[in-house]
């Protein structure tokens, strides 16, 4: 296991840097959250403000990579998304969550984010299981997860309020004995914090 776990890591993927988020980010984040269909299924605000997208930078900017990693897909000159893992350190688990602006659903990106990440997560964590939930009707987000070689464990009922409903949502997991993907991720440490 790695020994710097408070420390941001960037990977590169074949068409990706993942990194952690950055104050010049704001304008992005706010272009592609501010689409009512990326946050359809979020419970993220709608609508989604410039000041809303401040806030999650600032958060992001902030958080303790010890436990919550959070990285911004970088593509081409712009950030189109993010990666999250949400640590357990006491059971070995951790939530993988993914977000990707509109116009680059469906070229496979996200999974390639999530693969590098969770890749990442098992190997620098030393986790035993990563798991992912999904809105029941997130069809695009369900997908990843099976991309990504998880089994459906199940469906929380009414486990989230959104928008004033219970919704139910499905969970998908995947061992580290059951991690098959390629780790073709490369992994540099970055030398200064986040902060
Ligand atoms: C969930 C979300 C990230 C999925 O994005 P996506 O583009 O569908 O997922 P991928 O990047 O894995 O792309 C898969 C699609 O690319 C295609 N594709 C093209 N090249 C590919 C490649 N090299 N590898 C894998 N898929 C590829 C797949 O066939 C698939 O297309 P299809 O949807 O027409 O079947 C996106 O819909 C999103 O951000 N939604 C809003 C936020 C959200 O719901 N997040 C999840 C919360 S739990």
């Amino acid at each position: 296991m790695n020994q710097n776990l408070h420390m941001p890591v960037n990977l590169r993927t074949e068409r990706l840097s993942l990194r952690a988020f950055e104050p010049t980010d704001v304008d992005d984040v706010w272009t592609y959250a501010s689409d009512p269909e990326v946050t359809h299924f979020r419970p993220l605000p709608d609508p989604y403000t410039r000041d809303d997208a401040l806030d999650f930078v600032k958060r992001q900017i902030l958080t303790d990579w010890s436990t919550n990693p959070e990285f911004a897909i970088v593509f081409g000159p712009r950030v189109i998304g993010g990666v999250s893992l949400h640590v357990s350190v006491e059971n070995e688990t951790a939530e993988v969550g993914y977000l990707l602006g509109r116009p680059w659903w469906g070229r496979g990106l996200a999974t390639e984010a999530a693969r590098a990440v969770v890749g990442w997560g098992f190997r620098h964590f030393g986790l035993h299981k990563v798991y992912a939930r999904a809105h029941v009707n997130n069809q695009r987000s369900w997908r990843v997860m099976e991309r990504l070689g998880m089994t459906r464990e199940g469906v929380l009922r009414g486990h989230w309020k959104m928008r004033d409903e219970h919704v139910d949502l499905v969970y998908y997991a995947v061992f580290r004995d059951e991690w098959t993907l390629p780790t073709d991720s490369c992994e540099d440490q970055v030398s200064s914090g986040a902060t």
